[in-house]
C-alpha cells in the first residue's frame, strides 16, 4: 500500500474520502462484467491472449516497444532492475522522498540501495544529489515520478549517459504523464509501474508492468516471472519466482485504459480547482510543477506547518487526507543497514510537512469547496501582508 490514508469510499454525503473508486467501477461495469464471464467460461486465467492484448495497448499508451505485466509494482521494479542488469553488489541511487517498495525493489535485486535527497519545489530526486552520490559500484538510478509528474529526466539522462548507469524508472504514480511531450518509458532502460488499486490505472488486486524499449530487457523480465525459463518452458536459464499479471487483471486494466485520458485530465481539473481555491485561503505550501512536465495528479501534495495537528482535524472534520510519506527511506529501520552517512535535510522537513488532500477522477466542486473550507478551519491564514505562513 503506497498511503497511510488509502481508505475509499464513503456512504455519508458531507465526508469526504481520501480516494473513492466507486465512479471508476460504475464507468466500466457493464463492460466488465461479460469480459469476466468470457475469461471464467474460457478457464485461462494467467497469460494467454487478454493479458498480451492489454501488453500491447498499455505499451502503445506510454510510448514503449514492450510492456510486461507482472503481480505487482514492486515486482516491476526488480524485475526492471534485475534485466537491466544490477546485480549483487552493486549500488543503486534511489531518492529518499518515496514509497518503501523503490529501496525494497533494489534489495531484492541484490543490491544496495544509496539514498539521496529531493529537490525542496518538486520533491523530486535531485540530479546534484545523485551525481555526488556516484561510485564506482553504482550501476542504475531509480528516478521516482512521484506524485504523478516526471523526475527531472534531461538531467538523469545526461548524468547516466555520462557514468554509464542504467536508468530504471519507479513510474508507480505516472500513468500517462509527460515532460516535454516524452513519456515514462522515453530515455529509460526500463520503467516500472504498478497496477495498485488506487493508483491511476487500478487493478482490481495487484498487478504491474515493466515497460522497455529494449527487446532484450523485455525478454529477461519476462524470462525472471516465469521461473528463468526462456524459449522452451522445461529451459530454466535463471532463477526466477512468480510474477504474472493475471487475466482477470488485465481484462480489467484493457477497459479501464480507455478511460485513463479522461481521467487524468479530470484529475489536472480537480488540481486546477484546488489551486484556484488555495490561492486565497490558508496558509500552504502548494504543489509545484517542473516546467514542461504534463502532471497527472495521482497525488495533489501540499505542505503545511503542524501537519500531524491539521490531519486528525481534518478527520474531525470528514476530509480523508494522507501523508506522502512521514517516514523517508534513509530512517526506515528496514533499510538501517544501508543507511550510510545519508544527509537529505530536504526529504526529513517534508515528510513532517506533506498532506495529501483527497484526489480521483469525479471528485466535485463541492468536495473540494468543503476540503479548503475545513483546512481554512484548522491552518492559520495568510499574514496580513498577503504572503503564506512560511512552511518548510
Ligand atoms: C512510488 C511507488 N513505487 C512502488 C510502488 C509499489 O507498487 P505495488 O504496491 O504495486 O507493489 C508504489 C505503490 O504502492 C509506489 O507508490
Amino acid at each position: 500500500m503506497s498511503s497511510s490514508s488509502s481508505s475509499t469510499g464513503s456512504s455519508d454525503p458531507g465526508r469526504v474520502p481520501f480516494v473513492d473508486l466507486a465512479p471508476q467501477h460504475l464507468a466500466i461495469a457493464e463492460q466488465i462484467a461479460p469480459a469476466l464471464e468470457r475469461v471464467m467460461a474460457a478457464g485461462c486465467f494467467t497469460d494467454g491472449p487478454d493479458v498480451e492484448a492489454f501488453e500491447e495497448a498499455f505499451a502503445s499508451f506510454c510510448g514503449a516497444r514492450h510492456a510486461v505485466g507482472v503481480a505487482s509494482g514492486t515486482d516491476a521494479l526488480e524485475l526492471a532492475l534485475r534485466a537491466s542488469g544490477v546485480q549483487a553488489g552493486d549500488e543503486v541511487i534511489v531518492p529518499a522522498n518515496s514509497f518503501a517498495a523503490t529501496a525494497e525493489a533494489v534489495v531484492r535485486a541484490g543490491a544496495a540501495p544509496v539514498f539521496v535527497d529531493v529537490d525542496r519545489d518538486s520533491l523530486l530526486i535531485d540530479p546534484e544529489r545523485v551525481e555526488a552520490a556516484i561510485t564506482d559500484r553504482t550501476r542504475a538510478v531509480v528516478p521516482v515520478h512521484l506524485y504523478g509528474q516526471l523526475a527531472p529526466m534531461v538531467e538523469l539522462e545526461a548524468l547516466a549517459r555520462r557514468h554509464d548507469l542504467a536508468l530504471v524508472a519507479d513510474a508507480a504514480q505516472a500513468h500517462g504523464a509527460t515532460a516535454d511531450g516524452a513519456g515514462i518509458a522515453a530515455g529509460v532502460t526500463a520503467a516500472a509501474t504498478s497496477f495498485y488499486p488506487t493508483k491511476n490505472l487500478g487493478a482490481y488486486g495487484d498487478g504491474g508492468a515493466v515497460l522497455t524499449d529494449d527487446p532484450a530487457v523485455a525478454a529477461h523480465a519476462r524470462s525472471i516471472g516465469h521461473h528463468g525459463v526462456e524459449g522452451d518452458r522445461s529451459v530454466h536459464v535463471r532463477v526466477g519466482f512468480t510474477s504474472r499479471l493475471d487475466t482477470v487483471q488485465a481484462v480489467v486494466l484493457r477497459a479501464k485504459l480507455e478511460h485513463l485520458e479522461r481521467w487524468n485530465r479530470e484529475r489536472a481539473a480537480a488540481a486546477a480547482r484546488y489551486d484556484e481555491l488555495l490561492a486565497d485561503g490558508p496558509g500552504l505550501r502548494p504543489p509545484v510543477t517542473r516546467v514542461g512536465n504534463r502532471h497527472v495528479w495521482h497525488l495533489y501534495v501540499v505542505r503545511v506547518d503542524d501537519r500531524d495537528r491539521v490531519l486528525v482535524e481534518l478527520g474531525e472534520r470528514g476530509i480523508g487526507a494522507g501523508v506522502h510519506y512521514a517516514g523517508p527511506l534513509h530512517r526506515q529501520q528496514a533499510f538501517a543497514p544501508w543507511r550510510g552517512s545519508a544527509h537529505c535535510p530536504v526529504t526529513d522537513a517534508a515528510a513532517a510537512s506533506v498532506l495529501s488532500l483527497p484526489m480521483f477522477p469525479g471528485i466535485t466542486a463541492a468536495q473540494q469547496v468543503r476540503v479548503v473550507a475545513a483546512l481554512s478551519d484548522v491552518l492559520p491564514s495568510r499574514t496580513a501582508a498577503g504572503h503564506r505562513h512560511p512552511v518548510a
